[in-house]
């Protein structure tokens, strides 16, 4: 086979990749997009975690079980009666695979619309402008390009004392596989995937226990905010064991034995499946030659500049392969930037503007700084804080839990964060990260109209609030 030349190859088709390999095409460059997903199946499909096995799948599985939860609960304060509940777990399974199915064939369409070469298999990075390609035969050729980047992702950290099996102690991809409701779950991690995916089960009926080793809930968010997120869940029947570490895991043909010491004494719980998801790491395996010259950093990830430039200067790397927060939107955004900054074009990432949702409910989601990082910066600040019980959209909802906080700069106004636990606020907290991006000040979010009723009208007040001017609360 004659080799194949490239302006820029990307490896990784995930939100980092496939959106940085299809900009190069848009800006004229010659554009390759390797990737070597393989789901359970054995299907193979571009879009990486995100799509295949992270914000997609479980958003389609948060979704069905909260519709699930709001019928048996809520359905009859409106007066619905839908006679006796049921949830069919394959059917929801289908339904989610095919939502995947759809949108992952949706970039494989992109890409070739746009002109960029699909290549399905591993891709490792030579020195000299080259990338081996091995196809899924295991043929391999070696494909030259004037730009790399790479964008191969993360996989889930595994502890050795709870190796996952895939059946019993699993991973998050796992998790979102399960084909019935576990009577008892076990989650290890009261993070992001820990709160998501126990959220789903604990809907569908599981009694699920989540042992966190630190003693704080929910470090990252507004420490607030995290505060009324754990009353919140608690409420919800989540049973959030902070301050447990997990000595060992053992699984039987009945479930899995879990041993974990906190202050008072060591445990032993009895789960039926346990998901262990105490973060991610940069996924590097069989990625870079020996003499590629890229450097990785202590913790295993490619480094990179603020332009995402490698140690090599035609190499780059993007998303959850480098620093940062490990968001689909994160890596995309870097893509971009690396493909327009290849072209000659400029392009930068506004790394203090990037938002953070869980998709629990409430919702929890922010921009910008928290308030014990704003205190710790030095800067005099003022607050302001809306409850979504006096919104009349979100009481019509009946979804009033939570509250809107803005932090804002005392002297100049500027906003310096938003963060939101409500109904939808992953959707409202869009406004705030506009807001930010142009350096709006709470005035500019005051004087902004929101349309009457709506939840918006929420982060209207809190602006108001931070001056001591809101009509809808009580100005102290
Ligand atoms: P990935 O999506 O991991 O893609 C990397 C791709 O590269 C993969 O297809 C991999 O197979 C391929 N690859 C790796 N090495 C090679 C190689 N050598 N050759 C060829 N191909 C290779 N983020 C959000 O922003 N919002 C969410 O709601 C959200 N929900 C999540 C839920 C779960 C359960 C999980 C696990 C994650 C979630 N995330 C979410 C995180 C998000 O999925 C990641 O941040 C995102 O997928 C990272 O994108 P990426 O392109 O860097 O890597
Ligand atoms: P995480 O970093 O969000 O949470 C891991 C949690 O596990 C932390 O609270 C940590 O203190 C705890 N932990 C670590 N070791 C432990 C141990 N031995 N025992 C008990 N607890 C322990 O990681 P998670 O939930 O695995 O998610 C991985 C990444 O995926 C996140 O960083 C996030 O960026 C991304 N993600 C994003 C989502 C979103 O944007 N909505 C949804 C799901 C994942």
């Amino acid at each position: 086979m004659s080799q194949q030349e490239f302006d820029v190859v990307v490896i990784g088709g995930g939100p980092a990749g496939y959106p940085a390999a299809i900009r190069a095409a848009q800006n004229g460059l010659r554009a390759a997009c390797i990737d070597e997903w393989q789901n359970h199946d054995g299907s193979r499909r571009f879009g990486g975690t995100c799509l295949n096995a992270g914000c997609i799948p479980s958003k389609a599985l948060l979704e069905s079980s909260e519709l699930y939860h709001r019928a048996a609960s809520e359905f009859e304060s409106h007066g619905i009666s839908v006679g006796k509940l049921g949830i069919d777990i394959a059917t929801m399974q289908s339904r989610k695979a095919g939502i995947v199915e759809q949108l992952t064939n949706g970039i494989a369409a992109l890409l070739k619309s746009n002109g960029v070469t699909a290549l399905q298999g591993h891709g490792r990075l030579l020195p000299g402008g080259r990338v081996e390609f091995t196809d899924a035969e295991g043929a391999k050729e070696t494909i030259s390009a004037k730009h790399v980047i790479l964008a191969s992702g993360s996989v889930p950290i595994e502890l050795p004392m709870a190796p996952f099996d895939g059946k019993n102690i699993v991973d998050s991809q796992d998790a979102l596989e399960f084909t019935a409701v576990p009577k008892r779950l076990g989650v290890i991690g009261a993070g992001v995937v820990g709160l998501e995916l126990g959220s789903v089960w604990q809907r569908l009926g599981a009694e699920v226990i989540i042992l966190e080793a630190l003693d704080d809930f929910l470090l990252m968010a507004d420490a607030q905010i995290a505060e009324e997120a754990g009353r919140q869940f608690k409420r919800q029947g989540l049973d959030i064991r902070l301050g447990a570490k997990m000595t060992g895991a053992k699984a039987s043909k009945t479930g899995v034995s879990v041993s974990y010491t906190a202050d008072t004494g060591k445990h032993t719980l009895e789960v039926d499946k346990l998901i262990v998801c105490v973060g991610r790491r940069a996924f590097t395996s069989e990625l870079l030659a020996d003499d590629s010259g890229v450097a990785v950093d202590e913790h295993g990830f490619i480094q990179v500049d603020e332009n995402c430039r490698s140690t090599v200067a035609q190499v780059w790397a993007v998303g959850d392969v480098v620093r940062g927060p490990m968001l689909a939107h994160k890596g995309t955004e870097e893509g971009i930037m690396v493909a327009d900054l290849i072209a000659g074009k400029a392009g930068e990432v506004n790394y203090g503007v990037i938002p953070s949702v869980i998709y629990t409910a409430p919702e929890i989601a922010w921009v910008g700084k928290t308030e014990a990082e704003v205190k710790a910066s030095g800067v005099a600040y003022k607050i302001g804080t809306f409850s979504f019980a006096a919104n009349g959209r979100a009481q019509a909802m009946e979804q009033t839990a939570g509250f809107v906080k803005v932090i804002a700069a005392e002297d100049d106004d500027e906003l310096l964060g938003v963060h939101i636990l409500g109904p939808v606020a992953g959707e409202l907290i869009a406004e705030a990260v506009l807001a930010m991006e142009f350096s709006a000040s709470t005035e500019d979010l005051q004087r902004t109209i929101h349309a009457h009723p709506t939840l918006a009208e929420a982060i209207h007040e809190a602006a108001l609030v931070a001056d001591k001017r809101a009509i809808h609360a009580i100005n102290r």
